[in-house]
């Protein structure tokens, strides 16, 4: 199966590309053409990434049908609360030259540490979500880096997320997160699904990935995969790209899963709650 399938029928190609660090301009129009060539058809962009406008120039460029993409957006942190949200949207539309967005995120929820309201805040930038949903300007909506105590509220609302875009890899599970996200039949994404690359030197899973005869990439990827996540890997080399979407021919066994489930070593990502950005 190629795609999944959001809660309200929305279709979404189940490994996408990442566009976070490529850096701006040449590197960043080249990278994002070159994916676009090998397959890729889900291109994960940000506002904060800085480069909306090299990918929206790659996206022209590729000459495949806009309605043959999944673009996806994501409103920063300096943007929250109902009005920013909804310029900080048509920014990003204009950057990218799309009149519409399959899928638009709240990129990190509103931290305590930062705001005494942030349930409010979380709650009217998920407002005008809502609102450019029912206006057909996004046809999907949802979060990320939100884990159960941010996702909670947002679960009482007249339309609730279909995804949350989450750091996911072997040794990084989010375990609670997940099953919540289960539960409301939310879409898990994996960002970082390579652990930036680092997990890649890791010694047990270069010994899984001989065993498999294929590459640590892959089987990070196929991991995501058959937790039902949906990866979002990067890279600027077009044999990686191809490689990173090659894992089709081939079953991670449970036992092989478990064992990179408790991947030691690779951190645990940052907490929403303490961040400072
Ligand atoms: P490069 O762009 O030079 O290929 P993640 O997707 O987890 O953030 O990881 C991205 C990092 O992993 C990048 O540094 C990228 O480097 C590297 N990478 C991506 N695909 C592969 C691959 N198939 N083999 C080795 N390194 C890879």
């Amino acid at each position: 199966m190629e795609n999944y399938v959001l809660r309200n029928g929305v279709e979404i190609p189940k490994i996408g590309y990442g566009t976070w660090k490529t850096p701006d301009g040449d590197t960043c129009i080249q990278a994002v053409e070159t994916a676009i060539k090998t397959g890729y058809r889900h291109i994960d962009a940000a506002a904060v990434y800085g480069n909306e406008v090299s990918v929206g120039i790659a996206l022209q460029n590729s000459g495949v049908e806009r309605k043959e993409l999944f673009i996806t957006g994501k409103v920063w942190n300096t943007e929250r609360g109902y009005g920013r949200t909804m310029r900080a949207f048509e920014k990003t539309c204009k950057d990218l030259q799309t009149d519409y967005l399959d899928l638009y995120l709240i990129h990190w929820p509103a931290s305590p540490s930062q705001y005494k309201c942030w349930k409010e805040l979380n709650s009217e930038t998920w407002e005008a979500l809502t609102d450019l949903y029912k206006a057909g300007k996004v046809r999907a909506i949802g979060v990320s880096n939100f884990r159960c105590r941010h996702l909670l509220p947002l679960l009482q609302e007249e339309i609730i997320p279909m995804v949350n875009q989450l750091q996911l890899h072997p040794g990084m599970t989010q375990d609670d997160t997940i099953a919540l996200c289960r539960e409301y039949d939310i879409l898990p994404e994996a960002y970082s699904p390579l652990g930036n690359g680092k997990l890649l030197n890791s010694d047990s899973l270069r010994m899984i990935a001989e065993r498999y005869g294929k590459s640590q990439a892959q089987i990070c990827v196929k991991w995501s995969i058959q937790h039902g996540f949906l990866p979002l890997p990067k890279s600027l080399h077009e044999e990686r790209m191809k490689m990173n979407r090659s894992v089709d021919d081939f079953e991670l066994k449970e036992e092989d899963m478990k064992a990179l489930d408790v991947l030691e070593g690779f951190g645990t990502g940052n907490d929403p709650d303490q961040i400072t950005f």
